[in-house]
């Protein structure tokens, strides 16, 4: 496995690989690596000659400055990891590599930037836009991968990716989850036994809405019975739930709802923000 930390070097060997005919498949990931990060980058090589993967905590999604701070950062962990999966090149740069000069750039996805993530995080998918260009350029992969753990950032590179005709082929891989249904996440590191121990009610509460919602149920039931699921644990504070437009993530309107459609909850466990969904495709 090659390690490189600056793009000077990680272009010249991809270079050497393209020439020689190999494909490329990149994995972006800000480390703090579990299973979810490792099922994307096993499908990478899977499906690619070469599979870079990038290693970066990107400052500019950040609209937290203490949630920067603790991200957690496990290099010595994260390397062995990608070895286990056979990745073939990591890519960790450092801020003054990836950013010689603060970006002046401003990227705004529409609809996207005004709900959810993008309501409650602002400037996070512009920060998240600017950083996966730079990546794919960095690293011109025939195919990306991410994950739909983080499904309205999918959309955001969906369309990044169509805007500026970047030629890359963009894979979803399905959520990665814990025994216990936790979606796994790097934040998930940072919950107390307590937190930990209520986690788990994010997705079942998703899980409940959809039962609803495939019953004929309403809106406003699913909603409520979301609502009252997380309630049960002082250790978590719901900050949102959507019922959505599976494609774009515009709200539905009031009522029923038939598939496809995605169901998007957010919640604090203390200073810990949790993110899960659910796609509803059919019955
Ligand atoms: P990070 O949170 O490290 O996630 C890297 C990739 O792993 C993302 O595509 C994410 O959706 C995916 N992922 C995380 N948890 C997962 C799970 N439980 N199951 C399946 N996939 C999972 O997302 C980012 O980093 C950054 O925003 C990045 C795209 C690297 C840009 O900085």
């Amino acid at each position: 496995m090659l390690i490189f930390d600056t793009v000077a070097k990680l272009r010249e060997h991809l270079t050497e690989c393209r020439m020689r005919g190999l494909s490329i498949g990149l994995v972006p990931t800000m480390g703090a690596l579990h299973e979810g990060h490792l099922a994307l980058a096993g499908r990478c090589k899977a499906e690619n000659n070469v599979a870079v993967c990038s290693i970066y905590v990107n400052p500019t999604q950040f609209n937290n400055p203490e949630d920067l701070a603790k991200y957690p950062r496990t290099p010595g962990t994260d390397l062995r990891m990608l070895q286990e999966v056979a990745c073939d090149v990591v890519f960790m740069p450092t801020d003054a590599e990836m950013y010689p000069k603060p970006a002046a750039l401003k990227m705004d996805f529409g609809n996207l930037e005004t709900v959810m993530e993008g309501k409650f995080r602002p400037g996070h998918f512009n920060g998240v836009g600017v950083v996966v260009s730079k990546l794919l350029h960095m690293v011109q992969p025939d195919a990306a991968y991410f994950g739909q753990k983080d499904l309205q950032q999918c959309l955001v590179i969906k369309r990044l990716v169509q805007d500026l005709s970047f030629p890359v082929r963009l894979v979803i891989h399905p959520t990665v989850r814990e025994t216990d249904g936790l979606a796994m996440s790097s934040r998930n590191q940072r919950l107390t036994p307590a937190q930990r121990a209520a986690a788990p009610l994010l997705h079942q509460a998703l899980g409940m809405a959809r039962e609803i919602l495939f019953n004929h149920g309403t809106t406003e039931l699913a909603r409520k019975t979301v609502e009252r699921h997380l309630s049960q644990s002082e250790e978590l504070r719901l900050e949102y739930f959507e019922i959505a437009q599976a494609d774009d993530l515009s709200p539905l309107p009031d009522g029923t709802v038939e598939p496809p459609f995605a169901l998007c909850i957010a919640a604090y466990a203390g200073s810990v923000r949790l993110i899960d969904n659910l796609l509803v495709v059919g019955r």
